[in-house]
């Protein structure tokens, strides 16, 4: 039977998220018990591309282009459906660019960006199946789930 979720008036729904992963979607999204819009996840939904897909909904939030990014590397095929008046106003593929410039903090206490005021920058380094990032100034390499943190 159809599991049917009830559409939004404002906000954003973001589709085709590998099965498993929209609780993470949800943290990286800082959504939690005080959020007071409506959200819905929904896990394991039919979907002709990816077999299994999940989907996350929020009412009232609408998704910077860095929190796109963070979202990006760990589901590089979401769709993010902008809604305005319950109508999809846009639909935008999020990106995962080569060079990540002020999106994450550097795990480690001695790098300068941790020290001066400074926005960090992290290269993509390797695509599959564990995605790893280096920190363009203290030069470590970070795995993607130790930076999205
Ligand atoms: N949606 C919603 N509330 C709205 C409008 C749309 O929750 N007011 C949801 C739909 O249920 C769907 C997603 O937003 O999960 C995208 O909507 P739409 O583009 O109409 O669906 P599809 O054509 O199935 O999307 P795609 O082609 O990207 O798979
Ligand atoms: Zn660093």
């Amino acid at each position: 039977m159809a599991l049917i979720v009830e559409k939004i008036d404002d906000g954003t729904v973001i589709d085709h998220i590998p099965a498993g992963l929209g609780l993470k979607v949800l943290e990286i999204l800082k959504i939690d018990k005080d959020y007071n819009a409506r959200v819905a996840l929904v896990m394991n939904a039919a979907s002709r591309k990816m077999g299994k897909k999940d989907i996350v909904k929020i009412e009232g939030k609408k998704i910077d282009e860095k929190t796109a990014n963070k979202i990006a590397l760990i589901a590089p095929n979401a769709t993010l459906n902008l809604i305005k008046n319950s109508e999809v106003v846009e639909k935008t593929p999020v990106k995962l660019p080569k060079e990540l410039v002020g999106v994450f903090k550097c795990p480690n206490p001695q790098c300068m960006t941790n020290v001066e005021p400074i926005e960090t920058i992290f290269k993509l380094e390797k695509m599959e199946p564990e995605r790893k990032l280096r920190c363009s100034f203290c030069e470590l390499v970070f795995e993607a789930k130790e930076l999205l943190v």
